[in-house]
């Protein structure tokens, strides 16, 4: 365990999760971490360059984490977890490893599952290639999972802090004053008044719509500069930060286990919350730097 970098706010350490949380070093984030938020490598049928792990070998390596984490989250915090769709090899059937690992990792945990979301990326390329470009027998995979659990069924979240803007159709109802209200077919008699209030905003729903292919720029500019491949599994920032400011306040503490391209870190610190990523390949460490255009970074290798 390393220390790759520093931030104002956060520190990038070089190694693997596993080693990190087992580590000295980590005792003093014990029970304090507000937000674990991560995209753990995939169980995928194929390894991926970072080298993931398959079948039952990867859903034992994946829910023996629950516990570890579980020393390091605070009392209310909440742990996000994204993971991605796999398929089965050589036909088109969904591989259950996913749902079976995040499921075990509950149960593991003894943990709460306060909420799944979807985060929906319109970017996607079509795939599988296989069953959907060339058989076309299956339509593009454009979705993950997003399973938000924590120790106890209330942790702290304010959805006040997400509010999304009103359609121009809720806008116009707030500005005129008249709606048809009474009973929706449905037979829910909706009320006169409380439809007019306005609250700032409309509250999101639990999809999640964001491409990663914009608002990095800088991150691409950088690694291009700097001869650096870039990740491959980038998440978008905006997945980020909407569950940064809906589950943490200023100064909390950010924690994602599977560092990347340090999204989570960059994000946090742009929103003033301290962070903690790790990873063990620094040549994503050495890219991620590109996602702190404006901040201070002190490089330790
Ligand atoms: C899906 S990617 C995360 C991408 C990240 N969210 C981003 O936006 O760039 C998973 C990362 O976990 C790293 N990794 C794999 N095994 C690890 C381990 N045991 N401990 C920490 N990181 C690990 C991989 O190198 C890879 O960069």
């Amino acid at each position: 365990m390393k220390i790759a970098y520093k931030t104002p706010q956060g520190i990038y350490y070089q190694g693997i999760i596993e080693k990190a949380l087992s580590s000295k070093k980590f005792d003093k984030y014990k029970e304090s971490v507000d937000l674990i938020f991560t995209s753990p490598p995939f169980p995928l049928n194929r390894k991926k360059k970072y080298g993931n792990r398959q079948g039952d070998d990867y859903i034992e390596w994946f829910s023996n984490l629950a516990l570890l984490f579980k020393e390091y989250l605070a009392p209310k915090g909440s742990i996000v977890i994204e993971m991605g769709n796999s398929w089965e090899s050589g036909r088109p059937v969904m591989s259950t490893l996913a749902i079976k690992s995040l499921l075990k990792f509950l149960d593991a945990g003894n943990f709460h599952l306060c909420q799944q979301f979807i985060w929906n990326n319109p970017a996607k390329l079509p795939s599988p290639a296989q069953w959907v470009n060339i058989e076309r027998c299956r339509v593009k995979d454009s979705f993950t999972y997003l399973w938000w659990m924590s120790k106890t069924p209330y942790p702290k979240a304010d959805n006040r802090k997400v509010l999304v803007e009103y359609s121009a159709s809720m806008q116009k109802l707030l500005n005129t004053k008249k709606y048809n209200s009474g009973k929706r077919p449905s037979e829910h008699d909706i009320g006169k008044t409380s439809f007019f209030k306005n609250n700032n905003g409309s509250i999101p729903s639990n999809v999640i719509t964001a491409s990663n292919t914009q608002s990095n720029s800088e991150y691409q500019r950088y690694c291009k500069e700097n001869g650096l491949a870039l990740h491959p599994a980038r998440m978008p920032r905006d997945l980020a930060k909407f569950f940064i400011e809906f589950l943490t306040e200023k100064n909390d503490l950010v924690l994602d286990p599977f560092g990347g391209s340090n999204t989570t870190g960059s994000v946090a610190e742009s929103l003033n919350r301290r962070w903690l990523s790790v990873e063990p390949n620094l040549d994503y460490i050495s890219g991620s730097i590109g996602n702190f255009a404006n901040v201070p970074v002190i490089k330790a290798f």
